[in-house]
């Protein structure tokens, strides 16, 4: 791999060990997948705190925060002390909201913690967003910006609406990236990588949330890690739609980049899109389709009772909360029934100061942050069925937790978080 002299001062420990153990594991994981060089990044999202039990018995052991973040993020045994980041960096959601550990089911040991993690992470000027959707809440890259991050759902809305540049990166990659603001220039940061490969043609109008959500879901599942060039879209989606659709087109396939005819920055045209590649296959969508998926994604789902609905998969918009609320005043959730909404911090803000989270709480549901109950596993005691309006949640949850999952809209969710029943056909 080529370095520039900055690159190769920094390797041969110029500013530290631990930025020199960052650019080898950078080195090597650029040779490992064919990379020529590194891309300057001042964009960096992932995950580098501890909080589930193995982190936290692993950090109490070895030695605290640096202990971690040199194995985890360096591949280092050898604890090296960590110094501030180079990179603008933002922390991604983390294993449980700190501010429900009755409802998350953790200890407050396990908040303490979690607080001291989230404190020693913050001194090193990672920013605290807690959320799989730092493009809501400060973190909107430019077209063409070269960045590091993690998290699926993040990564196809960073490339694809806002035009970014970032593969799919792990813990151990965005750490390194963190402290020298370098990462493989390979993939989807190279023009080549992002041409369509594959097309798609819509034969019907996809409008709501739920419809992007059952397109994301059908269209991943057929072109897996292809990059898609969607014709045919009318109306152009806005944030809430294309957030669902991404995180579900990721769930079901590998999607890290799509093309919108018409809508999307890369994607003017379809011969703009696929930039001389000839598209390997083309399918249609259409009601045939939606149906399908529909009957798909709803397959486990048998019991119409339902014990608990979450929203919020990616977190929710503050145009998502509005909705919800006004779904819900003047109603209460049925007492067999739960009902969560997962946001970033900031957006709880606003919801608060806009009288959202006061009418939410009035009618029994809660506004939870950082987290979601994929990634605490956390749901409400005795929860054996799930409502849910995203497609990814609806993959992951019965997966993950062995629950039954009904997927719908969010009138529906909140239709069966008051009555305690899925009514929809
Ligand atoms: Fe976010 Fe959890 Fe969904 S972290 S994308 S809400 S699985």
């Amino acid at each position: 791999m080529r370095l520039t002299d900055e690159e190769k001062a920094m390797a041969d420990g110029r500013d530290g060990p631990a930025i020199a153990k960052a650019m080898d594991l950078l080195v090597r994981y650029g040779e490992a997948l064919g990379a020529e060089a590194l891309v300057e990044t001042r964009n960096v999202t992932g995950t580098v705190t501890a909080t589930t039990p193995f982190m936290r018995d692993f950090a109490l052991e070895r030695g605290g925060m640096d202990a971690v973040f040199s194995e985890f993020s360096l591949d280092s045994q050898e604890v090296v002390a960590i110094p501030k980041v180079k990179a603008f960096s933002s922390h991604l959601q983390l294993g449980f909201d700190p501010h429900h550990p009755k409802e998350m089911g953790v200890s407050e040991e396990m908040v303490r913690f979690y607080k001291k993690s989230e404190a020693e992470v913050a001194r090193l000027g990672v920013q605290i967003l807690n959320t799989c959707t730092p493009y809501q809440v400060g973190n909107v890259p430019t077209r063409g910006e070269h960045c590091a991050w993690m998290e699926s759902s993040a990564v196809v809305y960073c490339n694809s609406v806002l035009g970014g540049r970032t593969n799919t990166e792990g813990r151990e990659s965005v750490g390194a990236a963190m402290l020298t603001a370098r990462i493989p220039d390979w993939g989807l940061h190279r023009d080549e990588g992002r041409r369509g490969t594959i097309g798609v043609h819509l034969d019907m109008p996809v409008e709501s949330v739920e419809d992007w959500g059952l397109f994301g879901y059908w269209m991943g599942d057929w072109v897996q890690e292809r990059v898609p060039v969607i014709t045919g879209a009318g109306a152009v989606p806005n944030l809430p739609r294309l957030k669902h659709f991404g995180a579900a087109a990721s769930s079901s396939g590998g999607v890290e980049m799509f093309h919108l005819v018409g809508i999307t920055p890369e994607a003017n045209t379809s011969e703009q899109a696929y930039g001389g590649n000839r598209p390997a296959d083309l399918r249609h969508y259409g009601p045939r389709e939606r149906a399908a998926t529909l009957e798909r994604i709803n397959a486990n789902g048998s019991d119409r009772q339902v014990d608990y609905v979450m929203l919020g998969c990616p977190h929710y918009t503050i145009e998502q909360i509005w909705e919800a609320a006004q779904l819900i005043e003047g109603r209460q959730v049925h007492e067999n029934s739960a009902l969560w909404i997962f946001t970033p911090r900031a957006i709880k803000d606003v919801a608060t100061r806009n009288g959202y989270t006061r009418i939410i709480e009035a009618a029994g549901g809660k506004i939870m942050t950082d987290s979601c109950s994929a990634m605490s596993r956390a749901v409400p005691p005795g929860t054996k069925v799930v409502a849910l309006d995203s497609a990814k949640q609806a993959h992951y949850l019965p997966a993950i937790l062995g629950l039954q999952a009904w997927f719908g809209t969010t009138a529906q969710c909140i239709d069966a978080a008051c009555s305690g029943r899925w009514s929809a056909p």
